[in-house]
């Protein structure tokens, strides 16, 4: 639906309204989002509450021709994170991704997890941000707001947020963490005798010397009460160094509004870090794939050198799974228990089965691998691969859309493509599938119990039958019939004497 032009026409077309991915539109007061099916099964869910994400911005500070949301950490993008916290609190349909710079793009790469989306034409700033989402906040109690590029918030903290900010009875709560080094952040002015109340929060370009001390930051999230933000939000204003509409200065307009704002302090400075720049891209990216080895060892899994390993967020390992140094393991691979993984592997969105080993130096993409079965070193294993119970694929061997069966052998050197093979098969040394003639691709089959001999060229279409045997070096153009012996090749010629002769003759002419 989201390569649908009309589509992608129709959203740019209708700024600041909310759209789900699915195509279906809202009316201008959210209906759809309201409907009953979309909010059954889901316990976390506090009545009237809406998660906003602001994710439009542009990502100047990295430099980079990409939107800053789609930059990865953990193996997936800044927004994707959030969105998977957001959508631990509340249905995806009432999170709703503000978008903008590269909207298709950004769109696009989350849609398949069904948050509703609002486009934001121009980027004036997180103020501005909020307000393009006016009309799908309006039916909300509640907005819980978070940032596109703070990818490390929890749902747990976005929970507690949005409680403490009902408890206080506050039209708005941010959310607030002390820095040893807060460069950068929004610093938070407190007020009142007992400082639980906020004034307003400098951006620091704005800040005054004294001001510069303020180690407690704005975290970039906050809770706001839909009625007194829609009824003062129009009261932003681009009075500050970047001519923007700042969501911070809300606090300031809701405090002169008589509004209550209030800060809730986090411990946990870690779940506040942006991605603003290359430098704390990285950050934030080994924090990620650290804490995600410590999960992983404590769920039973040895990692040795854990700071030399490469696993992304979503991957699964099994406990007694033993990970070597300098291993990749990316995507959505699950890894079952008692494998071991050696060095210098690269496993990215597939499926390894109990009892695996991975020697040395694999490439395995888009593949599965069943229990017990023996890969490499040095195999590489194309997606559609499916490698069977107990099998063998050995050193420079390349498979791509390959079923290897039950036990099957293919240790040597070997191309495999487009081939379905029985099970208990060896296939010899040097053997290749030539699965395709120039324009398409074609298939070989092996059946069950299949010998081939080193150095074949099998030419596809093309079938050998069960328990049949094929010469070494034998090119097979034709099928053949079970439990035969195909032979392809040249019969030998001997000539006895030949090189003995050739020699004298030599001799004599010289
Ligand atoms: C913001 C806060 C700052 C806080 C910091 C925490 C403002 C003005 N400042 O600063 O107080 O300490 O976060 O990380 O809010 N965005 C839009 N539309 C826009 C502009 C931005 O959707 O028009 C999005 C960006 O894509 C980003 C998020 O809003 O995901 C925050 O914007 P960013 O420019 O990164 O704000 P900071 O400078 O980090
Ligand atoms: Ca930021």
């Amino acid at each position: 639906m989201t390569s649908n032009p009309a589509f992608i026409s129709r959203t740019h077309a209708l700024a600041g309204s909310c759209f789900n991915p699915l195509g279906r539109r809202r009316d201008r007061r959210g209906i759809l989002s309201r409907m009953p099916t979309a909010k059954v099964n889901h316990p976390n869910r506090a009545p009237g509450t809406a998660i906003a994400i602001m994710a439009a911005g542009k990502g100047t500070r990295l430099k980079s021709k990409h939107p800053k949301v789609l930059h990865e950490v953990g193996g997936k993008p800044l927004l994707s994170h959030v969105i998977a916290a957001a959508i631990n609190v509340v249905p995806a349909q009432d999170v709703f991704a503000i978008i903008g710079h590269e909207a298709d793009r950004v769109r696009e790469s989350v849609a398949h997890t069904g948050v509703s989306f609002v486009l934001q034409k121009e980027q004036r700033g997180t103020g501005h941000a909020l307000m393009t989402a006016r009309e799908a906040l309006k039916p909300y109690d509640v907005v819980i707001v978070l940032s596109g590029d703070a990818p490390l918030i929890t749902s747990s903290t976005s929970e507690k947020l949005r409680d403490f900010h009902t408890s206080r009875k506050a039209a708005m709560t941010l959310l607030t963490a002390r820095m040893e080094n807060p460069t950068g952040y929004g610093r938070i002015i407190r007020k009142g005798a007992r400082k639980e109340e906020v004034q307003a929060i400098v951006e620091q370009n704005s800040l005054s010397a004294a001001q510069k001390k303020i180690r407690e930051v704005n975290a970039g999230f906050y809770a706001f009460s839909i009625a007194p933000l829609l009824r003062n939000i129009e009261n932003l204003s681009t009075n500050n160094p970047h001519h923007e509409l700042y969501l911070t200065d809300m606090a300031e307009v809701l405090n002169k509004a008589k509004e209550r704002v209030v800060a809730f302090p986090t411990d946990d400075a870690y779940e506040v870090l942006g991605g603003n720049t290359r430098g704390e891209l990285v950050d934030i990216d080994q924090r990620i794939r650290t804490a995600k080895c410590q999960r992983l060892m404590a769920a039973g899994v040895t990692i040795f050198y854990p700071e030399t390993c490469v696993i992304d967020s979503d991957v699964e390992i099994g406990a007694d799974t033993t990970i070597e140094p300098f291993v990749q393991i990316l995507g959505a691979t699950h890894i079952g228990s008692d494998c071991r993984i050696r060095s210098y592997s690269v496993i990215s969105n597939s499926k390894i089965g109990d009892g695996v080993l991975v020697r040395p130096g694999c490439v395995i993409d888009g593949a599965r691998v069943d229990k017990t079965a023996v890969i490499g070193p040095y195999t590489h294993l194309r997606p559609g691969s499916e490698i069977g119970e107990g099998a063998h694929v050995g050193n420079f061997v390349e498979a791509k859309n390959l079923r290897l069966g039950k036990g099957s052998k293919a240790n040597h050197l070997t191309y495999l493509g487009d081939a379905e093979i029985g099970e208990g098969v060896n296939v010899g040394a040097g053997t290749i599938t030539c699965n395709y003639d120039g324009v398409n691709k074609h298939k070989t089959v092996i059946e069950d119990g299949v010998f081939i001999g080193s150095d074949t060229t099998l030419v596809a279409p093309v079938r050998v039958g069960k328990g049949s045997y094929v010469g070494a070096a034998s090119c097979i153009t034709d099928d053949v019939p079970a439990d035969s012996l195909a032979l392809g090749r040249a019969r030998q010629i001997v000539k006895e004497g030949w090189a003995k002769s050739k020699r004298s003759a030599r001799k004599t002419s010289q």
